[in-house]
């Protein structure tokens, strides 16, 4: 049942990405579009090792998401960010990405 509901929900957020907004591609003029799709969408845009998906993201408020990569379950994949750049990601998971 679990296994249906990920491809279900797989299903309707590439669909709706298809349909109504541009791929996740590095963008020069936006750092943390290239900054996620980098360091974060190879498990983000997936159901990667129940990695939350970029959909579910989008609902965390942004401190929740700076926490995660700053001392939380992300601080691993997080290593090597500035506080800036940490905070850019946060602000385009939860503002820009299928928005
Ligand atoms: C190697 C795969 C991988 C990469 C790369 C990765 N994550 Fe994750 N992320 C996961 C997994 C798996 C979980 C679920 C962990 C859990 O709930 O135990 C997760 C959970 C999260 C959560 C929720 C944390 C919580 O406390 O519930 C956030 C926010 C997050 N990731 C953001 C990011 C951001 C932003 C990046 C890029 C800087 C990133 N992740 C890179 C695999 C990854």
């Amino acid at each position: 049942m679990k296994l249906v509901f990920s491809i279900l929900a797989g299903v309707v957020v590439l669909g709706g990405a298809a349909l109504a907004q541009p791929p996740l591609e590095p963008s020069p003029a936006d750092p943390a579009t290239s900054l996620f799709t980098t360091r974060c969408a190879a498990c983000h845009n997936d159901f990667v090792n129940n990695a939350p998906t970029l959909f579910t993201l989008q609902a965390y408020k942004p401190e929740v998401i700076v926490t995660a990569l700053k001392t939380g379950k992300m601080a691993r994949m997080a290593m090597g960010l500035s506080d800036e750049e940490i905070a850019s990601i946060a602000k385009f998971i939860t503002t820009k990405a299928g928005a």
